[in-house]
């Protein structure tokens, strides 16, 4: 069984795995749309997390991890419990070079009817928002930063991770 990671599970596997491969999903836009209350902020001052959302023209590159039988449950549950705030799971095909490295991989999704989205805002308020939020697992801004020299060390520039990461440092140097 394979799951699909398009944030931190890009540099930071938190579960046994056999097989790695990087690739682009279809039909799906990566953006900083999910609050995070438990991780990356707190509630009253909530950060923004990565999330999906449908869009038929694009496509985002993550890493799929290949589990083997005997974790399976285990690392499921884990990733229930960590994304308990409003994940929803759905299957992807991971494709690199025109061909599928990871079919039907499990995906996690935070979508627009759980409680903890925010959706778009202008990206200035976003990167404020992320620049000052600090939760039980770092500040905010790290997870984006982080998020951005992980893609970057992909070779993948993916322009809204780009633009918010920029705005932040901008933010976090004057
Ligand atoms: C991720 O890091 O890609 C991720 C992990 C769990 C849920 C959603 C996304």
């Amino acid at each position: 069984m394979w799951v699909f990671g398009y944030g931190s599970l890009i540099w930071r596997p938190d579960f046994p795995f056999v097989e790695r491969e990087h690739g682009t999903i279809r039909g799906w836009k990566r953006r900083f749309w999910q609050a995070s209350t438990d991780h990356r902020g707190v509630p009253g001052a909530p950060g923004r997390v990565a999330t999906l959302v449908r869009d038929l023209t694009s496509e985002t590159f993550g890493v799929a991890y290949r589990i083997d039988e005997p974790e399976i449950h285990g690392v499921l549950a884990d990733l229930d419990y960590r994304e308990k705030n409003g994940y929803e799971r759905f299957e992807v095909d991971v494709v690199r070079d025109e061909r599928v490295v990871a079919p039907n991989a499990l995906v996690y999704v935070a979508t627009p009817d759980n409680e903890h989205f925010l959706g778009p805002a202008d990206v200035g308020e976003m990167a404020a928002q992320i620049a000052g939020a600090v939760g039980p697992s770092g500040a905010n801004r790290d997870y984006l930063l982080e998020l951005h020299d992980a893609l970057r060390g992909y070779g993948v520039d993916d322009p809204h991770i780009s633009e918010l990461s920029e705005l932040v440092r901008q933010l976090s140097s004057t």
